[in-house]
């Protein structure tokens, strides 16, 4: 693993040059500055990439690479480490999605352990007396909390496609260790607990382990999780069942509804993850595959991608307020198409192929203005039907054969609703939040919701999670996905769109600042890093422009010169991409 620090090293050269010269300073001769000085650079490593959000999760990853287990084995013990390591994303109570790619046979599948509805949820349970979404009811309380999938779909992942040479319990123990012997409370735990203050301090059995005192921990305190580590340790000697059946799972749903939920033990022991085939499609000659629904990840990435294919971005240049309006425009119909035609592909017909054909995205790219924001109630779903032929957190892994697994998993907020189920460690998720109260109401990240994502017994909540591999000439070149809710998907976009019409190198990829537009509201959300006058033309456009919000987390795996490049994303602290 190479991190290099040319940049660092001439920011300290120049520091130590005495400030007040009587001269003019001369230019300098010996050290002219390279190109490469001003760029940020990937980490290199030629047998296996690990990139996450958290650094010893990461390193647990690549021990797992290193005792010979493959990209799956390693991408399962990430995700059990970072239950300890980043709880407030990391989980064993929430779900997700998770990419596969096995080089061997040349296969990519998509797994998906989404939450489920308990069998008593109803499609009004979040309007409050007046009609109207109770906000709360679907974010703070036990009727929050989808049926977590998250261990039932890595044990799955392990079992069907993990290399056969590490038991789940070699993939698990790492992290039973970490949550026994507990983490210093550092980086974006240290920055996370503060903020979940209010989510966390309201429930008994998250203060004895988050707090102390009356405090959460801070800075140079341990987190202990003993509660937890029983519970992992349960799942490794007793496998997924030891979850989803008996003293674990009572005590899961106990707590779901002492909070109010009305989820059952019967609900754990239903619950399964699904096997399914993924979305593809192209960019510009590179293939594209992704999440299919019940996450809109994939068809709305692909959706953008071939709007944006028919425009000449890498001319525009990189940051320009022309590629910037372009994405934009392009971005919007995406996100209303989102809005009336997706849910769970168990209870409603998502047309799926219109909404990534070419010929789609040629009329969508026609009502583009190259010089005017639409506004958002100039935009309509479009009709997809006649082209019908036929606090989140992602990490990225690479082995040594050329398998992967790009992998996003949430508790939907950071910390979930914040309620650790008594006894077991395990903090529960709010994902119930993603389905749609009624027509046309938005959710917590001002996502509208149509009526092919009502709240129904068993039902998977439309989600935006869009883990990516991107191909060259069929082979892989790709491996990224973000958390950032209903920004995810323009995050991936961005990502990819850097990489290929940018040519940034990976790293430069995944620290530009991104914008955001989801149609509704009518806003354009730009990080900070854009010109004042790149703002300026946009607004001169019509755009709404909002500067300040982050977006993402797109920790990141590319082939490179036949090495690995990894990048983390830099706007958390302690991520880390490490490679051997
Ligand atoms: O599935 C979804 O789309 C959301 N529950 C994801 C939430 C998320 O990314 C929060 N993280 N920043």
């Amino acid at each position: 693993m190479i991190r290099t620090g040319r940049l660092a090293l001439a920011l300290l050269l120049a520091a130590s040059v005495p400030a007040a010269a009587q001269t003019p300073p001369a230019a300098p001769e010996t050290a002219p500055i390279q190109a490469d000085d001003a760029r940020m650079l990937p980490v290199l490593a030629s047998h296996g990439m690990v990139s996450s959000q958290e650094a010893r999760a990461t390193r647990v990853g690549v021990e797992i690479l290193r005792r010979g287990g493959n990209a799956v084995d390693a991408a399962v013990a990430v995700g059990f480490a970072l239950a300890v390591t980043l709880p407030r994303a990391g989980n064993l109570g929430g779900g997700g999605f998770m990419l596969v790619h096995l080089a061997a046979r040349d296969e990519t599948v998509a797994i998906d352990y989404r939450e489920t509805a308990p069998a008593a949820a109803t499609e009004t349970m979040f309007l409050g007396p007046d009609g109207e979404p109770d906000r709360a009811a679907s974010t703070r309380t036990g009727k929050a909390v989808g049926v977590p999938g998250s261990v039932r779909g890595l044990a799955e992942a392990h079992r069907l496609y993990g290399s056969g040479r590490l038991s789940l319990a070699d993939l698990i123990a790492p992290a039973e260790r970490l949550a026994r012997e507990g983490i210093p409370v550092e980086s974006g735990l240290a920055d996370s607990l503060p903020r979940a203050q209010g989510l966390l301090g309201q429930w008994p059995s998250s203060r004895a382990i988050f707090f102390s005192g009356d405090r959460p921990l801070q800075r140079g305190e341990t987190l202990v999780q003993r509660d937890l580590a029983e519970t992992l340790r349960a799942i490794a000697e007793g496998g997924p069942d030891a979850f989803y059946r008996g003293p674990i799972a009572a005590r899961i749903a106990a707590a779901v509804r002492g909070a109010g939920g009305v989820m059952t033990e019967a609900d754990l022991t239903g619950y399964r993850p699904e096997i399914r085939e993924p979305v593809r499609g192209s960019y510009r000659g590179y293939g594209i595959v992704s999440m299919p629904p019940p996450s809109s990840g994939g068809i709305h990435l692909i959706e953008i991608l071939n709007v944006l294919e028919g425009f000449d971005l890498a001319g525009m240049g990189a940051g320009s307020a022309n590629a910037l309006h372009t994405l934009a425009e392009a971005m919007k119909p995406a996100y209303a198409d989102r809005a009336t035609w997706l849910g769970d592909p168990a209870r409603t017909r998502v047309p799926v192929k219109g909404l990534i054909a070419k010929p789609y995205a040629d009329t969508l790219r026609a009502a583009i203005d190259p010089e005017r924001a639409r506004p958002a109630a100039a935009v309509k779903a479009g009709d997809p039907l006649p082209f019908e032929h036929t606090e989140t957190t992602h990490f990225s892994v690479v082995d040594a054969e050329g398998n992967a697994v790009s992998n996003t998993y949430t508790l939907n907020f950071s910390y979930g609703i914040g309620l650790v189920a008594e006894g077991t460690g395990v903090l529960l998720n709010n994902e119930m939040d993603d389905f749609s109260a009624k027509p046309g109401a938005r959710n917590a990240y001002g996502l509208v919701g149509g009526a092919a994502n009502a709240v129904a017994p068993g039902a998977r909540p439309l989600s935006s999670m869009t883990p990516t591999f991107v191909f060259k000439d069929g082979r892989l070149l790709l491996v990224t996905g973000s958390p950032g809710g209903s920004r995810i998907i323009t995050t991936v976009l961005q990502v990819i769109v850097n990489v290929l019409d940018f040519r940034m190198n990976l790293a430069e990829a995944v620290a530009a600042p991104r914008i955001h537009h989801q149609w509704q509201p009518d806003v354009m959300l730009a990080e900070e890093g854009l010109s004042p006058d790149t703002l300026a033309i946009l607004r001169s456009r019509g755009h709404s422009v909002k500067v300040g919000a982050s977006s993402g987390s797109a920790n990141s795996v590319m082939w490179v010169d036949g090495l690995l490049a990894g990048a983390s994303d830099p706007r958390q602290r302690g991520t880390l991409a490490e490679g051997y």
